[in-house]
């Protein structure tokens, strides 16, 4: 049970006093020292900074202003359309994500972007193709209101598009200090009371973390003398930490994996969060896998691939933008399935990933699994999904989320200082966590930690599922 109470400041204040015997030995251990967590209201404006401008970007941005004018609803977003079950089942408490927790409101976001293009973001849209082009003629004076910054850009890094809409600089330091005026620039002229980097960027090449992303000063110095492994995306991460702004990555580049902004989360209390929005394929994958091994069947093999005629298609054509991709793709089953605790049932399987460029499909990607599993005996049985979905539609209540849930952690004091945000994995195909910790890829765990420490934060008792207390 909880009692809530204001603060002087008015922040909400919720005080945990007692557990009752169906939670789990982790969460005893945390309610045996009674604490307080607060969290600062949303008042203000939530200014949302996007680095690319491309698809995924303005079908985000098109459908909050649809939802503004209440021309579509907010379908496949947990924070607009979600509940959180509270107490007991008999207890008929189920509020909705955003009466519980103080969420900012769709129309407390404005926005701004970089980009390599200089369309602004009608005209980005327009030429994405993934919205209804009458839909963005409604619409067509705020998204025309969005223009690209400049993006701070290296061809090295994603080696299948160039444009013309990029700063220049003496080092990359000097670019970092660019987007941190850009920064500043934009929290004036918004008026914004706070701002959150959603990074909305083409994937860029393969690269593993080396000396310069170790720590702060390491990185300082290696901006300052334009070390070839500071990607783009790593710079924008950089700008806004420094810039006390949470960053959550969409894409799967290292960017904010790294300890370098482990530590500047840290210190400036800006909460990060990635890898790669988990959209189709993989959020099959992650559904599917957990019932295997749920039910202990086996897996010899899933080849997965996927058509898509997009520009994030186009990008991914390139070996070392698919390098990055592959990476984040491949690890889901490993850390689902354990063969080193099943290897009669995990230990040999053989898992493929391909992505092809299909112009004419656009961002109507088709993603195509063929499942080879085993069952009583060792009978191998297949199973064959194909998934005709939509990629950006899938991706923009991700980003929605992403946006007002990183913006909570900021202000509230049990998250805004840990760094990492593992609760968000529920969003990513390739979550990051604690160095060292393997990360959790089935989708109901991941719902369960979402929700759990979205009660945790109010005070309210995590749900186990246990149950026995029904059978008094
Ligand atoms: N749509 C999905 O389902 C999905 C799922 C997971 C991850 N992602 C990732 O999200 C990202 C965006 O996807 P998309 O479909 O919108 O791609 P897109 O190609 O339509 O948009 C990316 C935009 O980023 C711009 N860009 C590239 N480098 C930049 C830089 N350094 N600074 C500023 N702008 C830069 C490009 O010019 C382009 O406009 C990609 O990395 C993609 O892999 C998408």
């Amino acid at each position: 049970m909880a009692t809530k109470k204001k603060s002087a400041k008015s922040a909400v204040k919720t005080r945990r006093v007692e557990i009752k015997n169906d939670i789990t030995s982790d969460a005893k251990a945390q309610s045996s020292t009674e604490h307080t967590i607060s969290i600062a209201p949303a008042k203000g404006k939530l200014g949302v900074m996007i680095p690319g401008m491309g698809a995924v970007a303005t079908t985000f941005v098109a459908g909050v202003e649809a939802i503004r004018k209440g021309l579509a609803k907010p379908i496949g977003s947990l924070t607009q359309m979600g509940t959180v079950r509270l107490g007991k089942r008999t207890d008929g408490r189920s509020p909705k994500v955003t009466d519980f927790v103080p969420l900012a409101g769709l129309d407390d976001l404005v926005f701004t972007g970089w980009d390599i293009f200089q369309d602004n973001m009608y005209e980005a849209a327009s030429n994405a193709g993934v919205l209804d082009q009458r839909l963005l003629d409604q619409l067509k004076p705020f998204l025309s209101s969005v223009k690209p910054r400049a993006a701070v850009f290296d061809h090295n890094y994603v080696k299948k598009i160039d444009g013309p809409n990029v700063k220049k600089g003496k080092n990359k330091m000097d670019l970092a200090e660019q987007l941190r005026a850009d920064i500043r620039d934009f929290r004036k002229t918004s008026g914004a009371s706070r701002l959150v980097t959603m990074w909305c960027g083409s994937t860029e090449s393969y690269i593993e973390p080396t000396a310069a992303h170790q720590s702060v000063k390491a990185f300082e110095k290696a901006l300052r003398e334009s070390d070839e492994m500071i990607a783009p995306s790593m710079i924008y991460a950089y700008a806004s930490l420094m810039e006390g702004v949470p960053f959550a990555n969409g894409a799967p580049n290292l960017t904010v994996d790294l300890p370098v902004m482990l530590e500047l989360s840290r210190q400036n209390n800006a909460p990060i969060c990635g890898k790669d929005f988990k959209t189709g394929q993989t959020l099959m994958k992650t559904v599917l896998a957990p019932a295997f091994k749920a039910r202990l069947l086996g897996l010899s093999g899933w080849y997965s691939t996927n058509i898509l005629g997009n520009r994030d298609g186009e990008v991914l054509d390139d070996p070392g933008s698919f390098k990055t991709k592959e990476e984040s793709k491949l690890g889901v089953l490993e850390h689902i399935l354990q063969p080193a605790l099943y290897p009669d049932l995990y230990g040999n399987i053989f898992h493929k990933v391909r992505i092809n460029y299909y112009p004419p499909r656009g961002d109507n990607k088709e993603g195509w699994d063929n499942i080879d599993i085993f069952g009583w005996l060792g009978y191998p049985m297949q199973i064959k999904v194909d998934f005709l979905c939509r990629d950006s539609i899938l991706a923009a209540p991700i980003v929605l989320d992403l946006v007002l849930f990183v913006d909570l952690a900021q202000r509230c004091s049990e998250l805004q200082g840990i760094g990492i945000q593992e609760w968000l994995s529920f969003y990513f195909k390739s979550p990051m966590t604690a160095p060292g910790l393997y990360p959790e890829h089935d989708l109901f765990i991941q719902l369960m930690k979402l929700k759990n420490t979205l009660r945790h934060l109010k005070g309210e008792e995590l749900i186990t599922h246990l149950g026995l207390e029904y059978y008094d």
